[in-house]
């Protein structure tokens, strides 16, 4: 178990934290790892009924570690993990919650599209700047963006790289609640994932899966991302927009 990742039951809720705040909850291959194990767990515990997603106080998620980019791309090639968590998001089989307080960025707004119920802060921005790195969208958000908010905001998200507000975010059906006060996101998500945790399990599970209907065209979008994904990480553009993120500084 990494020290990035922090994972703990509260009764029937399980909360995966993310815990590199100082890296922006950046993901490493090790914490991939250690969410799909927790989701997979999850699956096999009947007594846990939701699980939750956390970050740090000003941060969501950072999306991809870019040092881990910027290996694959110098030869090293894409290590499955991040494709092993998005897949394990999508045959998830409990309710996902999601507290949302700054940025969340790649698929740290990706994988908000796989979540049931979201919670975010007022300071929550939801971005996927994957062109700009030379990248294309993952984890289907191809497909569930354009399904969930329409082709217009979809391409603005995904393709224009526009950052959502938590406002826009709500507006466009990602995000259920937005919090005035950013220290209450964590219990107004926590009291929600309790709620869905408290409903009769067989109901909740039969009615989630019915309303996740298109898990076929989710899983052959995947794939069809993934694919080209591989291929663009190893371009001369992406190469050198990860080199530029970390010599933004400089
Ligand atoms: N991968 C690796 N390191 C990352 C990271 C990422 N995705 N996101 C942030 N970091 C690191 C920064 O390099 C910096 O490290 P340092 O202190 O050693 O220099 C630290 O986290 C803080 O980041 P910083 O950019 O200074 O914070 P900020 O508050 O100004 O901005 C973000 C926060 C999240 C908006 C900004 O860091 C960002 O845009 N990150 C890249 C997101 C991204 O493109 N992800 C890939 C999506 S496909």
């Amino acid at each position: 178990m990494t020290e990035h990742f922090v994972v703990k039951d509260d009764g029937a809720v399980r909360l995966i934290r993310l815990n590199r705040a100082d890296k922006k909850n950046a993901l490493t291959l090790a914490m991939y790892a250690a969410m799909t194990e927790a989701l997979q767990d999850a699956n096999k515990q009947n007594t846990i009924r939701c699980v939750m997603f956390a970050g740090s106080p000003d941060v969501f998620c950072a999306g991809n570690d870019i040092a881990d980019f910027l290996k694959a791309a110098q030869g090293g090639g894409l290590d499955p993990r991040a494709n092993d968590f998005i897949h394990a998001l999508a045959h998830n089989e409990k309710p996902l919650v999601a507290a949302v307080n700054g940025p969340a960025v790649g698929l740290g707004t990706t994988m908000l599209l796989h979540c049931d119920h979201v919670v975010a802060g007022p300071g929550a921005a939801l971005s996927t700047p994957f062109l700009k790195l030379g990248l294309i969208p993952e984890a289907a958000s191809t497909l569930l963006a354009p399904l969930r908010m329409g082709h217009a905001r979809a391409f603005s998200l995904l393709v224009m790289g526009r950052p959502l507000s938590a406002a826009e975010a709500k507006e466009a059906g990602i995000v259920n609640t937005v919090v005035d006060d950013p220290a209450a996101v964590d219990d107004v998500a926590f009291k929600a994932a309790q709620e869905i945790a408290a409903l009769p399990p067989h109901a909740l599970a039969v009615t989630r899966k019915l309303m996740r209907g298109r898990m076929d065209d989710v899983l052959k979008q995947m794939d069809a991302e993934s694919a080209h994904y591989k291929k663009l990480l190893q371009s001369d553009e992406a190469r050198m927009a990860f080199q530029a993120f970390f010599a933004r500084k400089k």
